[in-house]
């Protein structure tokens, strides 16, 4: 097995391991690369819907959450496809159904059909992003609780209702693997608990805003067979949306979460 660094901070590739058949040694290698680099990739995969599906139950238990549908014939795999640029409900910072009381921890995608150019996907680092800040502002933040909301309640979601859950959460939380801190906001969250909207909105757009420096991200470009999974506790993702009608499919598991803290 071998690990290469994809990006300073976050994202590592590992050669050497075939997912199908993942002995318990190299599923504790894998598991230490991920915790330590927050997006796991692992080329020439090739892995179906049930392959993934069985990878994953080394992780977790799936989680399809209120945002997903199933694939036919699936119970906890879902499916990306292009939905056209207005049809899309990833293209901006984000870390999973952060409006649910427990999101999930693990999200992965199984990359089958790709646009020749385009449809990369970015990650960035909220530990960085924390440990960067100057101990006043992290004081200041250890106190508050955002209210995430689901950002696309406003769209039709393929024939399904959009969700109206909303839940609040420790603006910093600590990870329950690592103990590590990190900042946890994306663009689900609408306003600080026990705040108006209004008062809330130049905390948010700051903190929002530090999503995305180029410094702490990671910018993926997908190849057909890539199996690619992250860190929905400690990182957050933006899937860019400039290959028009060309299609992109991968298959999605995501694992189930706890309440942060
Ligand atoms: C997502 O935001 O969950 C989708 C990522 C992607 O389509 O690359």
């Amino acid at each position: 097995m071998q690990e290469t660094q994809l990006s300073p901070r976050i994202a590592s590739e590992v050669s050497g391991i075939d997912a199908r058949h993942l002995t318990t040694a190299s599923f504790e290698l894998l598991a230490e690369v991920f915790h330590r680099r927050g997006v796991l990739v692992l080329r020439d995969q090739h892995l179906n819907a049930d392959e993934l599906l069985g990878f994953s139950s080394h992780w977790g238990t799936p989680w399809l959450g209120p945002m997903l549908k199933a694939t036919e014939g699936q119970t906890s795999v879902a499916t990306i496809r292009n939905r056209g640029k207005t049809g899309t409900v990833t293209e901006y910072w984000h870390c999973d159904t952060s409006f649910s009381s427990a999101p999930p921890a693990i999200t992965m995608l199984s990359a089958a059909q790709l646009p020749a150019v385009g449809g990369d996907t970015m990650w960035c680092d909220q530990y960085g992003l924390y440990e960067a800040m100057s101990d006043g502002m992290k004081r200041m933040l250890s106190g508050l609780r955002a209210v995430h909301y689901d950002k696309q309640r406003h769209k039709q979601l393929e024939g399904r209702s959009p969700s109206d859950e909303s839940a609040a959460h420790p603006v910093i939380r600590t990870h329950p693997v690592t103990g590590r801190k990190s900042l946890f906001i994306s663009g689900q969250a609408e306003h600080i608990e026990g705040m108006t909207r209004e008062e809330s909105r130049p905390l948010l757009d700051w903190l929002l805003g530090l999503l995305g420096q180029p410094d702490y991200v990671y910018r993926h470009r997908w190849r057909v067979g890539d199996l690619l999974m992250w860190d929905n506790r400690c990182t957050t993702h933006y899937a860019i949306h400039d290959y028009g009608d060309h299609p992109r499919f991968l298959h999605r598991v995501t694992l189930q979460g706890d309440v942060p803290r």
